[in-house]
């Protein structure tokens, strides 16, 4: 039986994926904050997937700490992860900088580094399975943010938008990274960019924004069913390169600062030195 590991699973284009593959049969780990949502997809999932294969983790994956902690309960729990996909957000593109417990600026933890944690984390875990893959879901191909080399933080000139932006960016340049420093790895990892689809995601926008939002939803918005069909094309039949990137179907070149490569061994050095496990130890505990 596959295991699929999805965070944001409870919800939008991670819960699609998770009711997609449950139906399929597979053991799927639906990872969230917010435990109604988990009770509601293990509600949704009961008339189809007997025998426990849907599994919710209550995770806040602001916290380097409890990222670091979900890896250790997912290892404890399954011998291997088939399928990884990233689809955690929460942006936060007014307002002012908010700081996690930890020191981190909040796009630059939920947004980049859970995923950089959990990438890495699971890594021989998916090295078990027999075709891992990674799904990185964001947006690859929109030339818009950079990362600020001397201030990630963004402690001295914060904008929700800024913020917003380097964390798209510091996941392009994750993928790259990720087949540069395991050259060896089996892991297959996509960044993708779903395009626009309707989500429950500007329900968490401030007005008049959120009112916005889902008028263009109305009018744009591919439907979550429709936006996990090419997602599941991928992610079973993903690219032989360590890592590509996609806009729906459209294959992306890998050019420009988005997927430099020195840029991306730069920003997965920053990284490490920043989750180092010697600064973060996990606490007692798993994630529940
Ligand atoms: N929808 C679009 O048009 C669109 C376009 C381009 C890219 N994308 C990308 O697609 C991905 C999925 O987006 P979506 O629209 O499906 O989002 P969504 O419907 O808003 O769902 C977000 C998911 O992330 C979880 N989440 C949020 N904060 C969390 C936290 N602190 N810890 C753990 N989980 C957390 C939410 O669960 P809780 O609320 O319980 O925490 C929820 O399951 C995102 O990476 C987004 O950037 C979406």
């Amino acid at each position: 039986m596959q295991t699929v590991v999805i965070t944001g699973g409870t919800d939008g284009l991670g819960k699609g994926l998770a009711l997609h593959y449950l139906r399929q049969g597979a053991r799927v780990i639906a990872v969230g904050s917010t435990p109604a949502k988990g009770e509601a997809l293990l509600a949704e999932a009961a008339a189809f997937s007997e025998g426990g294969r849907a599994v919710f983790l209550r995770c806040d994956l602001t916290s380097v700490r409890a990222a670091r902690e979900l890896v250790t309960t997912i290892e404890g729990s399954c011998p291997s992860v088939d399928k990884l996909v990233l689809c955690a957000q929460r942006y936060r593109l007014f307002g002012p900088r908010t700081v996690t417990a930890e020191g981190f600026e909040h796009s630059f933890a939920l947004g980049y580094l859970s995923r950089y944690v959990l990438g890495h984390g699971l890594r021989p875990a998916l090295e078990s399975a027999p075709r891992p893959v990674i799904m990185n879901v964001g947006t690859p191909g929109i030339p818009l943010g950079r990362i600020h080399w001397d201030d990630p933080q963004l402690a001295a000139r914060y904008s929700g938008t800024r913020a917003t932006l380097q964390s798209f960016r510091a996941n392009d340049l994750l993928g790259v990274a990720y087949g540069a420093v395991h050259p060896e790895t089996p892991v297959r990892y996509v960044g993708y960019n779903p395009g626009v689809v309707a989500t429950g995601m500007p329900e968490h926008l401030p007005q008049p924004l959120r009112t916005l939002t889902k008028a263009s939803f109305a009018l744009l918005a591919a439907s979550v069913a429709k936006a996990v069909t090419p997602m599941v094309r991928l992610l079973e039949e993903p690219p032989g390169e360590p890592f590509t990137a996609y806009r729906t179907t459209r294959r992306l070149p890998l050019k420009g600062a988005s997927f430099d490569r020195d840029a991306a061994l730069r920003l997965h050095r920053l990284t490490a030195r920043a989750t180092d496990p010697a600064r973060w130890p996990p606490a007692a505990g798993p994630a529940t």
